[in-house]
């Protein structure tokens, strides 16, 4: 699962669409966290596509991932500024790979 403590425990690697990526980030392999306020782990998420389709202010945009060893798919949080903190995401992520922080 995410590491709900990731913004202490990892670096902030990069910046994706206006939102951060915390690392380490190898590609095309190890792909890191994208986002904060809502923030996916990539490289656990396997495009199962259930928080794109629930999120009912649509924060989530697919993005290609090739070669990545669980998806070349993975939801990206490209509108977290959206989020109205509703944690379907969260429950509906079958591989617990979303963390949003609704404190
Ligand atoms: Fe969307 Fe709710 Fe998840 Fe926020 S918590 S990203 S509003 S599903
Ligand atoms: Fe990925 Fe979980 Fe969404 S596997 S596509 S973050 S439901
Ligand atoms: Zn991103």
């Amino acid at each position: 699962a995410i590491d709900p403590q990731f913004t202490e425990n990892r670096e902030q690697a990069d910046t994706h669409k206006g939102h951060d990526v915390w690392g380490p980030v190898e590609e095309p392999e190890k792909l890191g966290i994208h986002g904060t306020h809502v923030a996916v782990d990539f490289d656990i998420c396997i495009a199962d596509g259930a928080c794109v389709e629930d999120c009912p202010v649509d924060v989530f945009e697919w993005v290609d991932t090739p070669d990545h060893p669980e998806s070349e798919l993975k939801a990206d949080p490209a509108n977290e500024s959206q989020c109205i903190d509703c944690m379907l995401c969260v429950d509906v992520c079958p591989v617990d790979a979303i963390d949003v922080d609704a404190g």
